[in-house]
Order: C-alpha cells, then sequence, then structure tokens
C-alpha cells in the first residue's frame, strides 16, 4: 500500500536548461553548441512567438502555432529539412523516409503507411508486452538499489523495435546491430560546430568519417535480414519488415528496392528506439519527482493490471498514465529541435524570411511558451484532460503536417504499455544529488542518466 505522498514543496520544478539570457556572439556560440545545445535557444523564446538573429546565416525560431501550420503544412514545399539534418542523417539512413523530400518521399510514405496503420500497430502489442514484463523483471533484480532507468529503458525499447523490424531473422544480432547504433549516435550525432555555423556540407567531418565502419556492419546486417526474409516469406502476425516488403505506393505500384528497405529499416530503428526511451526515462523521472502523481498513477494501473503486464485493451482504463507520457513529450520532447532551410522568400509572423535562411522550430522552447501554456514549466499531466483545448500546432512532439512521424501511435503505445507495467509493480524515488541535467545531442538526453531507487510497490 502507498504511504500518503511527502509533502514537496509545491513551488519545485522539474530540472530544466538553463536557457540563454544575452545574445551570444560567435565564439560563444560555438562553445555552447559543444557543451548542449538547448542553451543556444534564449529565454525570451519562451515569451514570444518569434526570435530571429544572424551568427553566419540568417536564422529565426518560430513558437508561434500559426507559423508552424505554415511551415509544416501550408508552405511545406517551401521549408525542407534543413541541409544540417540531411547531413547528419543520410550517412546513415540514405534516402529514406525521414530525409528524402518531394516526390521520392511521397511514394515512399504511401508504400510505408499501412505498416503503420492503427491495425497493425495494435497487432504488435505483444511484442511490447512482453518487453515489459522483461524489464520489470530485470528492475525486480535491482530492487532498492540505484538503478540507471534510462539504460533499462533503451534496453526495453530497442527489443521492442528489433523483435518487430527483424524478428525471427537468423542473420539478426540484436547486441550486434545495438552497439553499432549507439557508436553512431555517439560519434557522429552531436551535432558538430561547423553544422551551427553553416559551414558548407563538402567540408569533411572527421567524427563522420570515424562512422564509417560502424555504419557498413549496420547496412550488411540489415541486407542479409531482407535477403533471409524473402527467401522464407512473411511472419505470423506480419512484422513491419514483412509490411513493407508487401508495401507498394498505391498510385505507382512502385515497391521499395532490397537498398530502400534496408534504409526504411534502420530509420525505423535509430528514430523509433531511442526516442521512446528518453520519454519512458524522463516519465519515470517525472514521477518520483511528483509522489503525488505517481501514487494516484499506480492506482490506476494497479486496479487494472493486478500484477500483470499491460496489453493494448487495458489502455483505454490507463488514462493517466497517457497523461503522464504526453506531458512528459511536452516537457522534454525527444526531438526538441526541427528544422528547416527556406527554399524561397516567404514571411512568418509578419516578418521576411529569405531563401536561405535556418527556420527552426525550438520544441522545448514551444512547449514551454507563456503565451500558449500556462505556468508552463510545471509538471501537470491533467493539462491533457481536454486535448481539444491545446492547439494542435503547439504542441508538437511528433512534429506535424504530412510530415508528422510515422510511428507516433506505436511509440506512445509501446511507451504507455511498458510505464504502466512499471508503475503498478514498482514505488520510484529520486536519488539525493543525482538529478539529470537535459542535455539536446540529437535528441534530448537525461546526462548523466536517470537515477532512481526502484521499491516493489
Ligand atoms: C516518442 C517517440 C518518438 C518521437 C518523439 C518521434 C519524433 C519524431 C518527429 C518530431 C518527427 C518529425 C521530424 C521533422 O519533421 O523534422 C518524426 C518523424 C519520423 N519518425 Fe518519429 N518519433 C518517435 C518514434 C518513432 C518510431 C517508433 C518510429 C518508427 C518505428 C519513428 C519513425 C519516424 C519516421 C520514419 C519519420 C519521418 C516521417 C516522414 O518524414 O514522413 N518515430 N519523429
Amino acid at each position: 500500500m502507498d504511504q500518503p505522498a511527502t509533502p514537496r514543496d509545491p513551488t519545485a520544478l522539474p530540472v530544466r536548461v538553463p536557457l540563454a539570457s544575452r545574445p551570444l556572439g560567435v565564439m560563444e556560440t560555438l562553445g555552447t553548441a559543444r557543451r548542449n545545445l538547448l542553451e543556444l535557444i534564449p529565454e525570451i523564446a519562451t515569451r514570444q512567438p518569434m526570435v530571429s538573429g544572424r551568427t553566419v546565416k540568417r536564422w529565426h525560431m518560430v513558437m508561434d502555432p500559426g507559423a508552424n501550420r505554415r511551415i509544416l503544412k501550408d508552405a511545406l514545399g517551401t521549408y525542407p529539412k534543413s541541409d544540417v539534418t540531411k547531413l547528419i542523417l543520410r550517412p546513415a539512413i540514405g534516402e529514406s523516409l525521414f530525409v528524402a523530400e518531394g516526390a521520392h518521399w511521397l511514394w515512399q510514405r504511401r508504400a510505408a503507411a499501412p505498416a503503420f496503420s492503427p491495425r497493425h500497430v495494435e497487432a504488435l502489442a505483444p511484442v511490447m508486452t512482453a518487453a515489459a514484463e522483461r524489464a520489470a523483471r530485470r528492475i525486480g533484480q535491482t530492487a532498492g538499489r540505484q538503478a540507471n532507468l534510462f539504460d533499462e529503458m533503451v534496453t526495453a525499447t530497442f527489443e521492442v523495435i528489433a523483435d518487430v523490424t527483424l524478428s525471427g531473422t537468423p542473420a539478426f544480432d540484436r547486441a550486434e546491430v545495438h552497439r553499432a547504433i549507439n557508436a553512431y549516435i555517439d560519434t557522429t550525432a552531436k551535432v558538430s560546430l561547423l553544422d551551427i555555423i553553416g559551414a558548407p556540407t563538402w567540408v569533411p567531418r572527421l567524427s563522420r568519417l570515424r562512422a564509417g565502419p560502424v555504419l557498413r556492419t549496420m547496412r550488411s546486417m540489415a541486407d542479409r535480414a531482407i535477403a533471409e526474409r524473402r527467401g522464407t516469406g512473411p511472419s505470423l502476425p506480419p512484422d513491419l519488415l514483412d509490411l513493407l516488403l508487401e508495401g507498394a505506393d498505391p498510385e505507382t505500384g512502385r515497391r521499395m528496392s532490397t537498398a530502400e528497405l534496408r534504409d526504411n529499416l534502420l530509420t525505423f530503428i535509430v528514430a523509433g528506439h531511442e526516442t521512446t526511451a528518453l520519454t519512458l526515462a524522463w516519465a519515470l523521472y517525472l514521477c518520483a519527482f511528483d509522489p503525488s502523481i505517481q501514487i494516484r498513477a499506480r492506482a490506476e494501473a494497479s486496479a487494472v493490471l493486478g500484477n500483470r503486464a499491460a496489453q493494448v485493451t487495458d489502455l483505454p482504463a490507463l488514462s493517466l498514465c497517457r497523461r503522464i507520457i504526453d506531458e512528459t513529450l511536452r516537457l522534454y520532447p525527444p526531438a526538441a529541435f526541427l528544422s528547416r532551410t527556406a527554399r524561397g522568400p516567404d514571411r512568418l509572423c509578419g516578418r521576411e524570411i529569405r531563401r536561405g535562411d535556418t527556420v527552426m522550430l525550438p520544441i522545448y522552447a514551444l512547449h514551454r511558451n507563456h503565451l500558449l501554456w500556462p505556468d508552463p514549466d510545471r509538471f501537470d499531466p491533467d493539462r491533457f484532460l481536454d486535448p481539444d483545448r491545446i492547439d494542435r500546432f503547439a504542441y508538437l512532439p511528433f512534429g506535424g503536417g504530412p510530415r508528422i512521424c510515422i510511428g507516433a501511435s506505436f511509440a506512445l503505445q509501446e511507451a504507455t504499455i511498458i510505464l504502466a507495467t512499471l508503475l503498478a509493480r514498482f514505488r520510484f524515488e529520486p536519488v539525493a544529488g543525482r538529478d539529470p541535467e537535459p542535455a539536446l545531442i540529437l535528441t534530448l538526453r537525461p546526462e548523466g542518466g536517470v537515477w532512481l531507487c526502484a521499491t516493489p510497490a
């Protein structure tokens, strides 16, 4: 039985990034970018609809829902993904769904869409339930001791994405792919200084060159898996690889080649597991930060689940657990910074945009903007009790418009299943002096990990 929550200082706020309180010069920008990209966001971005400046290139940060709608939806063709985004991701995932533009993006999106339909995502839920059960068992073994829950969540979400992309493939070595992806993110994905100031794309980046062998390993493993699956035929129920193999652009009938399949498969693995692990790790941090909400969520989860792991049919009864995930994605959006390069002249919030300008959507600042959210730094899952009151383009953890994350409902389903399973079984408490520090590398990571103490509930 839960004890009543120890009263917490009601004005205390969960961890935040110290945002810049004055404009930064070029050298300062470089130093800050090396340390933590989030600190480049000026404090006024949480109080204004738009902030513009120039470091080497002209840039704009947009926090206005109307302007966001224009960038992501109404004038999509004017705002392709930024040169920097493509530069970072192309070596790993080629011209796949995440990076492609125009017609090449559209046909791939159409071919992949059925794999992420509600029916198929629901059919993949048993994999998530099984991963939740294994995570609970592992955490049970650390009971009473401090543990880095971020590492645990990375393991759990990697098991899910590996099992739904490459399940039953003998060529697939889960541990090796995991090592390769982590090495790739560590060596390459740190947004390099040259990228921030807009150096030409041909300037070689040492870290990128070093990532070469890792990428070759990842690619050849995925190629072998695809070849084997073509030989053996689909598994039952079909996993993401089967569904992609079947997928065709409904307009033209075009199917993906092995290289295109491989790039998209790696995209799902890279885009899908760390982001969901971050969501879960930050959600557990927030529950430990606010014991009264944790107690309410545990009451909900244990009433529904008893001692079993959550299944997809439980989700309608786990609405607080789901709101905790929604609020976590507001406070710590894993993709905290979306970036576009203007292809032509335009106006946003009445301001001139020139061809070549960098247009950024600092989702972290959008989600904490005082014009859009009451008391924005406070953890309050009940903001999402009536989602219709939230402007669609004020809350963008998955982006928006036609290029919205294709895996959003997959991720939300997985995160809610795992969170509810863990909250029903364990009480999570913070470890004194070990608060995580939010740092934007490619995603918004808890620097130092999320150290908590889990005890059986
Ligand atoms: C909590 C977890 C996740 C978050 C926060 C997240 C976030 C995002 C965001 C913000 C975008 C849009 C990027 C932009 O417009 O520049 C995006 C796109 C994408 N995501 Fe996710 N994602 C998550 C999970 C997943 C999963 C599980 C998958 C696949 C299994 C996935 C696959 C993709 C793909 C393929 C795109 C590109 C879609 C397109 O351009 O058509 N993501 N994601």
